[in-house]
C-alpha cells in the first residue's frame, strides 16, 4: 500500500464519523482479484477470518493463524487504493491479554499496511479494546453472534431473544464503544436490539444479520456471490449465483478439450519464420 494511495483511502475516524450519516457499505475480501474489482464499490472491505472457512475449508473460524490471516491481509492492502481495509485478529492472537493483542495488532498493522483490526467480544475485552486505542490501534468490534466463541454460544444460532442475553449484548456493544472502538460489527440479533444498541452508541452499528437498524452493512463475499453453498444464513440475500458459473463453464471447457476445440488457432503461438537450417561446413 503506498502512501499516495494511503492518503485516498477511507480512515478509521472517518468511518467513525459516518454515524447516522450514509449508510456504510461493506464486504469481505481474501483476494487480490476480488479485493481490487470490489475497492471503488464499497467503504469498507474485511479481511474476516470467514477465509477459514470459505477459503480454507474449515469448519469454523477457529483454526486460521495470525500468519495467513497477514498474508490475505496484505494481498487486500496491495491491490486496493480507495475502501479502508480491516483485517480480523484471530482466535487465539488476543484473547490472553492487551499486551497479546497489541503484539498481534502491530503485526497485522505493520507486515498488511491495513487501517485498523478487528477483534471479537464484549465486555470482557474492553480492557484490551482501550489497550489498543490508545496505543494507535484503530479497532473494530464485534458482538451478538461471535462466531470465534462458536464452542461456548453451543453454535450459530442468532443471539439476544431472552432478557438476559439481550441485556449482556447491549452491555457489550456499550464497554466497546466506550473503551474506544470505531465501529462495531453486530451479528445475528433481532432488529429490536440491533436498533437499541445503533442508538446507545456514538460509534456506527454494522450489521449482519443485525436488520436495517444498523449504520451499516456486510456480507461475507463468498456467501453474497453464490460461491459459498455449504449453507446460506437467514441473512444471506444472493445477488449472483456465481457457483453455477463456475460449475457451466467449467464444463465447457472440458467439452472443448476432449472435442479438439481449444485451444484454436488465436489462443496458439506460431513462429514468425522457420528458422534457417544451419549451413554445413565446406
Ligand atoms: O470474519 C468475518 O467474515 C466476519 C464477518 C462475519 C463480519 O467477522
Amino acid at each position: 500500500m503506498s502512501a499516495r494511495s494511503s492518503a485516498k483511502r477511507l480512515s478509521a475516524p472517518q468511518i467513525k464519523s459516518r454515524k447516522g450519516g450514509d449508510k456504510l457499505v461493506c464486504l469481505t475480501a481474501y483476494t487480490a482479484s476480488v479485493a481490487r474489482h470490489l475497492d471503488e464499490e464499497v467503504d469498507l472491505l474485511l479481511v474476516g477470518d470467514s477465509l477459514a472457512m470459505v477459503v480454507y475449508g474449515f469448519d469454523s473460524t477457529l483454526p486460521i493463524g495470525l500468519e495467513p490471516m497477514i498474508a490475505h491481509g496484505a494481498a487486500g492492502g496491495r491491490s486496493t487504493a480507495h475502501a479502508h481495509i480491516v483485517v480480523d485478529l484471530p482466535f487465539g492472537s488476543y484473547q490472553e491479554s492487551p499486551e497479546q493483542a497489541f503484539r498481534s495488532a502491530a503485526r497485522v498493522m505493520a507486515e498488511t499496511g491495513c487501517g485498523s483490526i478487528k477483534l471479537e467480544g464484549g465486555e470482557e475485552m474492553a480492557e484490551t479494546v482501550a489497550f489498543l486505542t490508545r496505543r494507535g490501534v484503530p479497532v473494530m468490534g464485534h458482538v451478538g453472534l461471535t462466531p470465534q466463541a462458536v464452542n461456548a454460544l453451543g453454535g450459530y444460532r442468532s443471539r439476544g431473544h431472552d432478557f438476559s442475553e439481550r441485556e449482556k449484548i447491549l452491555r457489550d456493544g456499550v464497554a466497546i464503544a466506550e473503551a474506544g472502538a470505531y465501529s462495531l460489527v453486530v451479528e445475528g440479533v433481532a432488529e429490536s436490539l440491533a436498533r437499541e444498541l445503533t442508538e446507545k452508541v456514538a460509534i456506527p452499528t454494522i450489521g449482519i444479520g443485525g436488520s436495517p437498524a444498523c449504520d451499516g452493512q456486510i456480507l461475507v463475499i463468498d456467501d453474497m456471490l453464490g460461491l459459498f453453498a455449504e449453507f446460506t444464513p437467514k441473512f444471506v440475500k444472493r445477488y449472483r449465483n456465481l457457483g453455477d458459473e463456475i460449475r457451466a463453464a467449467s464444463r465447457e471447457y472440458a467439452e472443448d478439450v476432449r472435442q479438439g476445440r481449444f485451444p484454436a488457432a488465436e489462443h496458439t503461438y506460431t513462429s514468425p519464420r522457420r528458422p534457417k537450417p544451419a549451413k554445413a561446413a565446406e
